[in-house]
């Protein structure tokens, strides 16, 4: 695809999953007032993570990626940052621990806000409303008013964005990911836990390691790699008129970069050829990701990594798989072997939670958790079969003590769905969920790690 590219050239190509702005005066004026607006994030730090990226692409680091399926004006408090902030880093110190890797941490946080949906129209009792499409576009709220697409929800997303970024850095930095707190990032309702038992077994030996390093000088004082911790952004890049607005020229190097999050994805429903998605990320410097379903064919795969990454630069392309429980097996090694015959550099990341959604016999959308670990088994499986690296995991988390996906430790059953189910979006993994899941992938990760050392000797 040679064709010069431009900030908007995406709107000359199909674009799918776009609301319909009613006043497309208003809609100028607001990604005309976000485009004058500071940037989210530095260039420079798109460029850390891609760097980091690159290092996961070669089997020397993990990527955590985690968050809301979608975030709301609603549940923003933060309280609710610091809960999925500090899930994230205890899942990061049982990666880290158990591999001895390195764990690059992503989360679904600062911007994950639009929603793909099946169809246009939702009908409830004979009435059609356009569909919700994520509080970045319209309400939740079946109503005639709340569900047309408003452009000044962009104008509060980022705002909601600015300020999570903020804490977020702030947390990242200024104290709160010490590793010396390792046992403070515990949640109280995690008590019953038996993984809340394990995770402060681990804690112990960390406290005791530090104590030990810190007796031979060895402290955050002098090693600052022990008090804070990089913390990265990301959502999906779905609603191009907002990415757009936050599409910047980097100073330093003259590129584009989209300056609202780290790192962006393209979800399974725009990455089709053609895709004006397509367009408007093959142009950005950002690393980016692409859901990759059970309908992506080989050689539609191989284009698209053509267009999004002509110069195979490693740690640009992440490719976040999500097929299914029980199709993972039998449809990812031909993914696998095109990638690997065509050279291509990418990581390989699992998202065992967008194919195994089912619906429970009272009416909820769940998620057994047995699903998602079995998935992930099978990815694990599946990259040892083909020699390549299973290197990351994409999950709707929260460090909410919520009830949407069934079952775990401290077993959450179809009849207690109803006690605290607030997603606004799909089911997410509680805290205790998170945790256990964080073991599971810990001992698959430390087997891969001494497998492939052991290969390599
Ligand atoms: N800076 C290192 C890292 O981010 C070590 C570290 C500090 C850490 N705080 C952490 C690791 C919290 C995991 C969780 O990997
Ligand atoms: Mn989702």
């Amino acid at each position: 695809m040679a064709a010069k590219w431009t900030p908007d050239s995406w709107t000359t190509h199909e674009a799918r999953q776009l609301p319909t702005y009613p006043d497309a005066a208003a809609l100028r004026a607001a990604t005309a007032e976000l485009g004058s607006y500071p940037p989210l994030v530095f260039a420079g730090e798109a460029r850390d993570l891609k760097a980091e990226l690159a290092t996961v692409a070669e089997g020397k680091a993990f990527l955590l990626q985690g968050g809301d399926c979608a975030e709301s004006f609603a549940e923003f408090h933060p309280n609710n940052i610091r809960d999925t902030f500090r899930v994230i880093l205890q899942m990061a110190v049982v990666l880290t621990y158990a591999s001895k890797l390195p764990t690059v941490k992503v989360g679904r946080m600062a911007g994950q806000f639009a929603k793909p949906r099946s169809a246009d129209l939702e009908e409830q009792d004979g009435v059609a409303l356009p569909s919700y499409r994520g509080d970045i576009i319209n309400d939740i709220a079946f109503a005639p008013d709340g569900r047309v697409p408003d452009p000044q929800r962009m104008i509060r997303a980022y705002s909601q964005a600015a300020a999570t970024q903020n804490l977020l850095r702030a947390f990242a930095q200024g104290g709160y990911a010490n590793l010396h707190q390792v046992h403070r990032w515990t949640h109280d309702f995690m008590g019953r836990s038996p993984w809340a038992r394990k995770y402060a077994e681990t804690a112990d030996r960390i406290s005791d390691a530090l104590e030990f390093m810190a007796a031979c000088g060895i402290s955050p004082d002098t090693v600052p790699q022990l008090k804070a911790t990089q913390f990265y952004t990301s959502h999906e890049a779905l609603l191009l008129p907002y990415e757009q607005a936050l599409t910047r020229e980097d100073s330093l190097t003259g590129d584009w970069y989209d300056t609202s999050a780290h790192f962006l994805w393209i979800g399974d429903r725009t990455r089709f050829d053609g895709s004006a998605h397509v367009e408007y990320l093959r142009g950005i410097g950002n690393p980016i990701g692409m859901k990759c379903g059970p309908s992506l064919e080989p050689d539609a795969l191989l284009r698209l990594l053509d267009t999004l990454n002509p110069a195979r630069e490693p740690g640009r392309m992440t490719l976040i798989t999500r097929y299914g429980y029980d199709k993972i097996e039998s449809g990812l090694p031909r993914l696998v072997r095109a990638v690997q015959r065509e050279g291509h550099p990418v990581v390989w990341s699992c998202d065992p939670m967008h194919g195994n959604v089912v619906k429970a016999n009272n009416g909820y959308k769940t998620r057994p958790f047995d699903r998602i670990l079995a998935e992930v088994r099978g990815f694990f499986a599946v990259h040892r079969a083909e020699g390549s690296f299973a290197g990351g995991i994409h999950a709707e988390m929260t460090g909410q003590n919520v009830t949407e996906c069934t079952g775990g430790a401290v077993a959450v059953t179809e009849q207690s769905l109803a006690d605290r189910y607030h997603t606004h979006c799909d089911p997410r993994l509680n805290a205790s969920q998170s945790l256990e899941l964080a073991f599971l992938l810990a001992e698959m990760l430390n087997q891969e790690v001494k497998e492939r050392r052991k290969a390599a000797a």
